[in-house]
């Protein structure tokens, strides 16, 4: 049996929120949909995420929000990563931060295992991502459950990488190449055109690009970044406004996967301007 999954790249502030609200729907209904990850670190004007955000990105049809560096900017927050399983950090954060990096969800008979880690090249370097994933020993009590869910192997697992570096995000896409069924990269909010399935059956993109205004700098207020690149003033920066000529985008993927086999068997990109 084949399911069907999507995975939205990196929502960006307001015209984010709106683009995801507007397009998300009819998507995951023209698709039929089993279910849907977004990455929603920067969908509170740009910084984190909050009970708002989190409350409108999932009524628009996330079953998980994936999240990365940005998700610690709203502490009011904290509190709510603790209690709320359908809103992910990190993973690979030393010590024990509040939140999970994981979470498991059964929808429809599927069970999906949603690990979110982070990058560590050209980033803070946390702990060590591919070992997240696959060392127990080096991971808390969460992770003894984690590792016993693995060996359940019942479950689609599926893997938002926010991480700056390419060569990390392939790196780290091979060495899971047929243990989860998806790798998808975000951080960088670029899509990249090199959605594939890899040799054992793991769907990999480098970066699933991002949902806001594309017209911007990494949607962000062009003039704004400029200013910043130019004179290293860390200027505070806003979202890019929406233009007739520069509308919001939903960018992200959808992979069908074989449900028995657990690994993928199509990965397509979308891009759709509102
Ligand atoms: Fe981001």
């Amino acid at each position: 049996m084949i399911v069907k999954l999507i995975m939205i790249g990196d929502v960006v502030g307001e015209p984010g929120l709106a683009v995801l609200e507007k397009l998300l729907p009819p998507l995951i209904a023209q698709e039929e949909a089993d279910f849907v990850v977004v990455n929603g670190e920067n969908a509170a004007a740009g910084f984190g995420i909050t009970e708002t955000e989190k409350a409108r990105i999932l009524n628009a049809g996330a079953d998980i929000i994936t999240t990365g560096n940005h998700v610690w900017e709203k502490r009011e927050f904290w509190p709510a990563l603790d209690t709320e399983e359908r809103v992910l950090r990190p993973a690979n954060y030393p010590g024990k931060p509040v939140g999970r990096g994981w979470t498991l969800l059964q929808k429809n008979k599927t069970r999906w295992l949603v690990i979110n880690l982070q990058g560590r090249e050209l980033m803070t370097p946390i702990d060590c991502p591919f070992r997240a994933f696959a060392c127990v020993e080096t991971l808390d009590a969460q992770a003894t459950e984690f590792h016993d869910l693995l060996k359940r192997n019942d479950a689609i697992v599926l893997v938002d990488f926010h991480a700056e570096s390419t060569r990390e995000k392939e790196a780290l896409g091979f060495y899971l190449d047929g243990r989860a069924a998806v790798v998808a990269g975000t951080h960088t909010h670029v899509q990249t055109a090199d959605e594939k399935v890899l040799p054992l059956g793991t769907a990999y993109i480098t970066d699933l690009g991002m949902t806001g205004v594309s017209g911007g700098v990494i949607g962000m207020d062009a003039a704004v970044c400029q200013d910043r690149a130019r004179t290293q003033v860390l200027y505070r920066m806003t979202c890019a406004e929406p233009t007739p000529a520069q509308p919001p985008e939903l960018q992200g993927i959808v992979v069908e996967i074989d449900r028995e086999m657990r690994r993928a068997v199509s990965i397509r990109r979308l891009r759709i301007k509102e």
